[in-house]
């Protein structure tokens, strides 16, 4: 034990101890000591490393940071409070006024918003195309663009964007390639291996997995860029909580395992809704019919992804019906929890769309997405029989 400088002042250093705890230590101090203004120089010119405020950074953020880098074949990561935190840091961090940028025209509904109301509002333009037809995303790219953005796998129609086309057109066309790698994470897609520039994921999904936190990791291939978004998110205060960051690393211990089973289970479910007389149409990106399916194949191998989307018969009715037969599962707006979650996005995420956009879009009221979660797969399927049956019982 170091010395105690007076009852009313804080113990510095912690018990000596011989051995090492196996659990990351949480480190909620917002300020760190140093021993004098010399070996603080030494930290700030990068001699040696250390922390200093933790809005610029702390340990638990790091080890987040640092195990993300790992999965992502990446070094020089950040985490920032949420996933919209790393989707401003890149959008706001890199562009500049008179920057164009072209966005899948799925993207995560916040980040459309982004692209739609915020960048234009400093005079960063924006276009959205389809990222499944390169031809399409071709024609949206102008003199004055810097940037690509899409999804790999859209929200909630689970189609596969044309990745090697889109790489290939950045290259010619010398832009930055952004990726959001949340659906399909690092198990099931490497976004580095296939031409991205840059990587982010909401973390709160499924690396974290357990929807009691909420962050957001980036990471690019050029190491003057991870310092740009370091300094912009320092800046804008996207500082993550160490709590969060502890608590993301819990999860991210048993990620694989997670996945593994999620989506397994999720192959299966989307086969046995295909049969279910109640069910209209099934979009599962490795089944067979699906639009995309040997791009899937090729980009996402046999891990697939843990989303399933399937529109019932019978509209809002069905659904409604359907909700309440399911109800030992949750309908609720998010993905990537260890209990299956069920999202209706035109009551939800696609609200705000008139009814002829969501049905340009295929998002009728009987569509549902589903995020598969670690139930016992029988009893999973059989829960969304029943309400397939309940929700539907004249279907033929
Ligand atoms: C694909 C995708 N990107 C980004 C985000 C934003 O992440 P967060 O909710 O952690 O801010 C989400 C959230 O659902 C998402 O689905």
């Amino acid at each position: 034990m170091k010395n105690f400088r007076g009852s009313l002042i804080r113990p510095v250093g912690l018990p000596d101890s011989a051995s090492h705890p196996v659990v990351t230590p949480l480190s909620p101090s917002v300020v760190y000591a140093s021993e004098t203004p010399d070996a603080l120089d030494d930290q700030y010119e990068g001699r040696v490393h250390g922390y200093t405020y933790s809005r610029e950074g702390h340990p638990n953020a790091d080890v987040i940071a640092k195990r993300l880098d790992a999965m992502e074949g990446a070094s020089g990561g950040i985490v920032t409070g949420s996933g919209m935190g790393v989707v401003s840091a890149v959008l706001l961090g890199l562009l500049n006024t008179g920057d164009h940028v072209v966005g899948g025209n799925q993207l995560y509904g916040r980040s459309l918003r982004m692209m739609k109301e915020d960048l234009p509002r400093l005079g960063i333009t924006t276009s959205l195309a389809d990222p499944c037809d390169i031809d399409f995303m071709r024609a949206a790219i102008r003199p004055e663009t810097r940037m690509i953005l899409v999804e790999v796998v859209s929200n909630p129609t689970l189609r596969v964007a044309d990745i090697k086309g889109i790489a290939e057109l950045c290259r010619e066309k010398g832009l930055l390639f952004v990726v959001d790698n949340t659906f399909t994470t690092p198990r099931g897609f490497k976004p580095f291996d296939h031409g991205a520039d840059i990587v982010i994921h909401s973390i709160t999904k499924l690396l974290a997995g357990h929807s009691d936190v909420m962050l957001g990791y980036v990471v690019a291939r050029d190491p003057a860029l991870n310092e740009k978004l370091r300094v912009f998110s320092i800046t804008t205060g996207m500082t993550p909580s160490p709590f969060d960051c502890w608590l993301a690393e819990r999860g991210l211990l048993t990620f694989e395992l997670r996945f593994d089973r999620a989506q397994e289970t999720a192959k299966r479910l989307a086969d046995k809704l295909a049969e279910l007389p109640g069910v209209a149409r099934v979009l599962y990106p490795l089944q067979s019919g699906h639009p995309d399916l040997t791009r899937a194949k090729n980009l996402l191998g046999v891990q697939g992804c843990n989303m399933v989307s399937f529109e019932l018969k019978g509209g809002r009715a069905a659904a409604n019906a359907f909700t309440r037969a399911a109800a030992q599962l949750n309908f609720a707006p998010t993905l990537g929890d260890v209990g299956t979650t069920l999202s209706h996005p035109a009551s939800s995420s696609h609200r705000a769309l008139t009814p002829e956009e969501r049905a340009a879009l295929g998002l009728s009221e009987g569509f549902f997405r589903v995020s598969v979660g670690l139930e016992d797969p029988e009893a999973l399927l059989s829960i969304f029989t029943d309400a397939v049956a309940q929700a539907v019982p004249d279907a033929i």
